[in-house]
């Protein structure tokens, strides 16, 4: 009897209260949001199509070691700042980035070297 007394008033206080009393509800829908927001990183993003589209077309050609993937394109964001934004040798032919490139390109090592080291380059 006293379960059902329990459970009557656990339904009023949720359809008075609102539907968010369950607090695991908040929890669950954060950490989902932060997974997210992980995988489909926009910086990331933007970078990777430009790595895919104006590097990897040459370099699955002329230098296989050095294909970037999704996977391995962080790792290798020091030498990507250093060949372009340093050296200034790749892209290497005719193939040119745009200056929102350069920008997309900067945004995204620059927010590697920020989790790495927190603080900005
Ligand atoms: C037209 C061909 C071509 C394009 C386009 C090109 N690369 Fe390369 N890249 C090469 C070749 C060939 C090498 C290896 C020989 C060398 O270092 O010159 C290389 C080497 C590299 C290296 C290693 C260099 C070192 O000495 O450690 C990096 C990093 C790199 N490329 C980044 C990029 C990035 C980033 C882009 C696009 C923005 C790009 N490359 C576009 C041909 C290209």
């Amino acid at each position: 009897m006293t379960t059902v007394i329990k459970l009557i008033v656990a339904l009023i206080l949720k359809y008075t209260l609102g539907q968010n009393i369950p607090i695991a509800t908040f929890q669950e829908k954060d950490s989902f949001t932060t997974a997210l927001s992980i995988t489909k990183d926009p910086k990331k993003t933007n970078a990777f199509v430009i790595l895919n589209t104006k590097c990897n077309t040459c370099h699955r050609k002329r230098n296989k070691r050095r294909v970037f993937t999704e996977d391995n394109m962080n790792n290798q964001a020091d030498d990507v700042y250093k060949q372009v934004f340093i050296k200034k040798r790749m892209p290497k032919g005719n193939i040119k980035l745009t200056s929102k490139e350069y920008q997309e390109l900067l945004t995204w090592i620059s927010s590697i070297k920020n989790n790495k080291n927190g603080n900005k380059i």
